[in-house]
Order: structure tokens, then sequence, then C-alpha cells
């Protein structure tokens, strides 16, 4: 891992592989980790670069609300500081997924391609918005085993909390060991996300929508309707795996992404 300094914060930031630039953008509240099978295969054959989010992983800088704007600004700093001047395929999963949005609308000169996994681009409901603010006062009050425990499940198919207890087991050390200030602050800004429906269309680059069968938080049916509205879209429904389908199933999600890549050769 190297240590960049983007904006006023140190940031974690793997940093492999030559070839055209991938850039692997993680779920909340992860970090870079949770790209492993990806990034082992696709540096390969390409430059991967995978960040710990500003206060998730090794990264500093954490704030009282951290906006998705703030992290798709720090993550075209960070590709400044690591010299990568050649348009990049942005590879985000759920909240990295949300990220990706302002990406586009602040830094489309940087995209060469777009893969959105397991992801919305719709705002929080009422509702979700009240659920985070809950989940981030008993974060900051009790520390994060309690949400931790509480999302593992929609997390993970069922078959992959039955037979890969590892992988369900690396991803809950990773959560707990999140800051619980990073936390709230992720929180904060995912509730603020505005909507981005409205972008889709407007999307000019190659995109790839990949999603989980079982999907519970961001389901296929949606993502499918997401690729329906984005121009140059396809989707790849991953069978059989929830929310984390690049940890779940690498073989099927590098395969998905393999065949998106040489397309655009
Ligand atoms: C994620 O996986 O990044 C989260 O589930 C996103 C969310 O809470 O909406």
């Amino acid at each position: 891992m190297k240590t960049v300094h983007v904006r006023e914060a140190e940031f974690a930031v793997l940093d492999e592989g030559d070839g055209p630039p991938v850039l692997f953008v993680h779920g909340f509240p992860l970090d870079h980790s949770m790209w492993r099978g990806q990034t082992a295969f696709f540096s390969r054959t390409h430059r991967v670069v995978a960040p710990d989010l500003r206060g998730f992983g090794r990264s500093g800088g954490t704030r009282d609300v951290v906006e998705m704007s703030d992290l798709a600004d720090d993550l075209a700093g960070l590709l400044d500081e690591l010299d990568v001047t050649e348009p990049v395929v942005y590879c985000g999963l759920s909240m990295g997924g949300y990220v990706a949005w302002p990406f586009v609308e602040r830094h489309a000169d940087r995209l060469r391609a777009l893969i959105v996994c397991d992801s919305r681009a719709a705002a929080d409901t009422d509702e979700g918005r009240a659920n985070r603010a809950k989940m981030a006062k008993s974060v900051l009050a009790n520390g994060p085993e309690a949400a931790v425990e509480a999302m593992i499940p929609k997390l993970f198919a069922d078959r992959t909390r039955s037979t890969q207890p590892s992988v369900v087991n690396g991803l809950r050390k990773v959560m707990l060991a999140s800051e619980p200030r990073a936390i709230a602050a992720a929180l904060g800004g995912m509730a603020n996300r505005p909507d981005s429906t409205s972008l889709l269309p407007d999307i000019d680059v190659p995109t790839l929508y990949l999603c989980g069968e079982h999907d519970e938080i961001t389901p296929p049916d949606e993502m499918a309707a997401m690729a329906e509205a984005t121009p140059n879209a396809t989707f790849v429904q991953i069978d059989g795996m929830g929310h984390m389908t690049p940890l779940e199933d690498p073989a099927a999600t590098n395969a998905a992404i393999r065949s998106f890549l040489a397309d655009l050769d």
C-alpha cells in the first residue's frame, strides 16, 4: 500500500500493475480489501488503483459529514497524486456507486468507462434517512458492533453465509475496525446524496451494471432499470449471490468485468 497526501489528508491506496487504469471504490463501511479478488486478477493486465476512502481502513481525514461529492473529489486528487493521467475505468460497489455519480458530474474528463456493482441512482427515502440517523447515533454512542451485526445478513446471500463463513467473518472484522466517526460521517453523506436518476441518460461512456440475484439492499430489478435508462449500458446478474458480489463470487464477477473491459479495446 502507498500513502498519498490529498486534500489535507493521508490516504492509503493499493496501486499495482501496468496497463489501462481501473479505479476500485469500496462500499460502506469497508476498505479496499473487499476488492482483493479483482485487484489480484486485473493487476496482471491493468493498473489497479484501490484506495481506502476518507476515514476508512488506513486513510485519515474524517469529518462530521463526508458528502459523496467530497469522496469523488478525493478520488480525482488521488489520481493526480498517483500521476494517473489516462481516463480510468471507475468500478464502485454500493456506496462506491453513489460516489460514481458526482465523479461523472465533476470529473467526466477522467472517465473511460463505468462499472456500478450493487448500487442505485435514487436518493434515500425519508425512512432510509431516519434509519441512517439512528444508526449514526448508536455507533457514536456504543461503537459499531450492533450496527455491523444488523448489516451482515443483508450483505450476503444465505448460500454465502453457510458455505463461505471465512469471507463473512473477514468482512465483519473490517467493519468492526471502522472508526465510529467515519461510519457516522458516511451515513450522513449517504443520507444527503441527491437523486442521480436524471443523470443516467447523459452518461456517455460504456457502462456495466452488476448485481447479485439476491441483493436485498440494491435489488437486481432496480439495477436493470438503471441499465435501461443509460444509453450504452449492459446489465449482468450474478446468480445466487447477495449485495457483496465481488467478494461472494469473484470468478463470476471477474468474468463479467473482463468481458466488459475486452469490449473497450
Ligand atoms: C454499501 O454497501 O456501501 C451500503 O450498503 C450502502 C448503503 O448503506 O446504502
